[in-house]
């Protein structure tokens, strides 16, 4: 048995921007998920080598992903259509210009959709499947709660829904078929996988987050992201309120998710999610897909 995705289980690991590269992509892929590399910061050289690092470690499904905010996508997409890879899941966007053109060479697309709205949209565009992602999710988010929106996506659309944004475990999954999803994105439990790439202060910093241990900057500027609350986020909440310049904000928090990455939690972005809470340990992806899809 397989997913509409290829994949033994309906489990998309959820892309994380500079975090998801091969080493957690290809163990979510080998566990029976699908591994989804980030593209934040790749051109289409680094990009090749990664999917070329994916491939060494795993002869099952995986997506690549592409924030729509990014600049290099133009890039980026002639490269994925000369050399095809199973899905593509696009957030932060419309696919539009390329959703079409990468069905043709064989690509399934994936859309992350924040509200009903878009999920018509991308239904009309023809995509192969929708994520629909609640606020609680971290990293970038939109206003809606999982509980709320993928109930209102799945009526909404006749396509296979995925549900993101609080979930980690096997509790998490039933909720979200039972709204009618036939799967899970799961985006938080990762930076607690042992394979992840980041620093052992972050995947600490989410193991000791409580439920109340996130907050969202960004909400001025209209671009909302959920991180663990730290000093960096309380200056730019500060500064937010203050009514600072958009410039002096963007200071605040550039090259902030590179140093999250490196260690530095309190001067860093650690986008995590409300369900960091309910992460209690390092463990290795097999064990988190286990918890997710118990035998
Ligand atoms: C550290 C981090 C980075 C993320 N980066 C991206 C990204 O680059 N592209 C994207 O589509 N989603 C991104 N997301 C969202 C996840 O793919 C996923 O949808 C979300 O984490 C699901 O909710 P959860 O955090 O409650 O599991 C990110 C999430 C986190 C926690």
């Amino acid at each position: 048995m397989t997913t509409q995705l290829g994949t033994r289980l309906p489990l998309i690991q959820g892309a994380l921007a500079q975090i998801s590269l091969p080493p957690l992509v290809s163990a979510v892929s080998n566990a029976g998920g699908l591994g989804v590399l980030t593209t934040v910061g790749l051109t289409p050289a680094t990009l090749a080598a990664a999917i070329a690092a994916v491939q060494a470690a795993t002869t099952q499904p995986f997506g690549v992903n592409l924030m729509l905010q990014q600049p290099n996508v133009a890039e980026l997409v002639p490269y994925l259509l000369a050399h095809p890879v199973p899905v593509v899941t696009t957030s932060a966007g419309s696919p539009k210009r390329f959703a079409a053109a990468l069905q043709a060479v064989g690509t399934k697309v994936v859309a992350v959709i924040p509200n009903v709205t878009v999920a018509r949209k991308m239904a009309a565009l023809g995509v192969d499947a929708v994520v629909a992602e609640g606020m609680e999710s971290g990293g970038h988010i939109g206003t809606e709660t999982t509980m709320s929106l993928v109930q209102q996506v799945t009526a909404a659309v006749d396509l296979p829904v995925y549900a993101a944004g609080g979930i980690c475990d096997a509790r998490g999954v039933a909720a979200a078929t039972a709204l009618g999803a036939v799967g899970v994105q799961v985006g938080t439990a990762w930076l607690a996988a042992e394979e992840t790439p980041i620093s052992p202060a972050y995947k600490a910093a989410v193991v000791a987050a409580g439920d109340t241990g996130t907050v969202v900057t960004g909400r001025r500027l209209g671009d909302a992201v959920r991180s663990l609350a730290n000093p960096l986020t309380a200056e730019y909440l500060a500064a937010e309120a203050d009514g600072a310049s958009v410039a002096s904000l963007h200071q605040i928090v550039d090259g902030s998710l590179t140093r999250a990455i490196a260690g530095d939690v309190e001067r860093g972005t650690l986008m995590a999610g409300q369900i960091a809470g309910a992460i209690t340990a390092i463990e290795p992806v097999k064990a988190i897909v286990a918890r997710l899809f118990p035998a």
